[in-house]
């Protein structure tokens, strides 16, 4: 998120723009010729299909290139595979297991990386969030947002970020346990938001804007999902919840969504979920992207 703070109003009304040429048969074929490398280390639906369209709607071409079938998996180094991609790709997109691995690929590689996860950031969805909320509020700035349940997740780290540079308010309200990492609140707060992280539940929603949740079991966290089953309970986003917030309340969800769990089915696919053009988003807001990077190579 912060290596796009000073493109990020920029990024968003590219998207915006895109979405709209598209949606009336205009072409947008600003990245012919251009290939985009897809490196996979954990399971995708959203990721890899919105880069591969996206890539598509902007006249180029994307390589879905999963760890297991290629060399990366077998022990060849992230540098040396940095190095080679390079070679042969213009863009490379990585959802990585560590956030130490991304940072080596971007280290190495002499084409543009762009995150698509790892395990303390998820940057492309935080981008998404911020494009659908300002699509269906007109404005970011001075907007409340809370977020319900792993504040430790990457999710929740970008979130934290993403309102920064945007100047929206950000609650995280999470068991202490979960809290998020202090490098990421103290990061939000150089930005001057109004920055409450917070285990009581009780009112939480109250003036919201937007609320938002994620999965409290992300991928790498399997082993402690009974644990965590135990430890979320009552953080689950519900319609009293909703309720409570402003009457104009969105609720977004990255999704996959764990029905019963982070969020009652009535919520995510209730009257004031966006959970969908959200989903959608991620295409528009990842080709705002990509097309922004090519244009500053
Ligand atoms: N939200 C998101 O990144 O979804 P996928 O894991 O399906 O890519
Ligand atoms: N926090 C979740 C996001 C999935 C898109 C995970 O890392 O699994």
């Amino acid at each position: 998120m912060l290596d796009v703070k000073d493109d990020l109003d920029k990024i968003i009304d590219l998207s915006i723009q895109l979405k709209k040429k598209n949606k009336k048969g205009e072409k947008t074929h600003e990245l012919s010729g251009k290939t985009l490398g897809m490196i996979f280390e954990k399971s995708s639906t959203r990721t890899r299909v919105s880069f591969e369209v996206g890539m598509e709607k902007l006249g180029g071409h994307a390589l879905f290139l999963s760890k297991n079938d290629i060399q990366l998996g077998r022990g060849e180094t992230i540098e040396d595979t940095a190095l080679v991609l390079s070679r042969y790709v213009d863009l490379i997109m990585y959802r990585a297991m560590s956030n130490k691995a991304m940072k080596d690929l971007a280290k190495f590689s002499s084409v543009p990386v762009i995150s698509g996860l790892d395990d303390k950031e998820h940057p492309c969805q935080v981008v998404t969030d911020l494009m659908t909320i300002k699509e269906h509020k007109g404005k970011l700035r001075g907007l409340s947002f809370v977020y319900l349940g792993d504040g430790k997740n990457n999710m929740a780290h970008s979130y934290l970020l993403g309102c920064g540079i945007a100047g929206v308010d950000c609650t995280i309200v999470s068991p202490k346990k979960y809290w998020p990492d202090p490098y990421y609140v103290d990061e939000a707060k150089k930005f001057g938001i109004k920055v409450t992280i917070t285990d009581s539940v009780k009112d939480c929603t109250k003036g919201a804007d937007v609320i938002a949740t994620d999965t409290w079991v992300s991928m790498g966290d399997e082993a402690q999902k009974e644990i965590r089953m135990k430890e979320f309970k009552g953080y689950t986003v519900t319609e009293e919840m909703m309720k409570q917030a402003n009457s104009d309340a969105i609720f977004l969800h990255c999704l996959p969504a764990y029905y019963g769990y982070e969020v009652t089915k009535e919520v995510a696919h209730g009257p004031q979920s966006v959970i969908f053009d959200e989903a959608e988003n991620r295409m528009w807001a990842q080709m705002g992207i990509m097309v922004t990077l090519m244009r500053s190579v």
